[in-house]
């Protein structure tokens, strides 16, 4: 089995659709291994999007994500990370497959950064990293 970071971003806590989302996560029999409300400080950010650092929507994302509490959660399952990505759908909410959680729930609100309600790790690296940031 294998283990991954998935944040429901202020966004998706904000709207509501925390429930929605944990649901879909559920239903496909993935694991809640831990759960928690979090408001991360900026140094937090900083380091979970360590890679993006410098790009144009990097402040607008820190910003974003210092807008109200997100849910961080430890979740498990065998192949979870690329089966959460799925889930979860791809980064632009505009064109993200209908049936993934940002293609049903997410669009372009024309803003400087995307918000599409959840993050996902990426690899079996960055879910060790960011597993250790979030829950150490
Ligand atoms: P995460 O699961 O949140 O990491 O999403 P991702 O892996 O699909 O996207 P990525 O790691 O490339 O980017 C992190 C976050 O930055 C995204 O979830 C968006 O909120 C935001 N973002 C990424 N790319 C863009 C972009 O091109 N424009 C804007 N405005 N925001 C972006
Ligand atoms: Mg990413």
């Amino acid at each position: 089995t294998e283990e991954t970071l998935v944040l429901v971003k202020p966004d998706g806590v904000a709207r509501g659709l925390t429930g929605a989302i944990l649901a879909r996560i559920e239903a496909k029999g993935y694991a809640l291994v831990d759960i928690r409300l979090v408001e991360p400080d900026r140094e937090v950010l900083e380091k979970h999007y360590e890679e993006h650092a410098g790009k144009p929507f990097y402040e607008p994302l820190l910003e974003f994500m210092q807008s109200g509490p997100s849910v961080a959660i430890r979740l498990a399952g065998n192949r979870v990370i690329e089966g959460f990505r799925s889930l979860a759908g791809t980064t632009d909410p505009t064109t993200a497959a209908p049936g993934t959680i940002r293609g049903d729930f997410g669009r372009d609100w024309g803003l400087a950064v995307q918000q599409n309600l959840v993050h996902g790790s990426d690899s079996p690296e960055s879910a060790a990293r960011e597993l250790e940031i979030w829950f150490g």
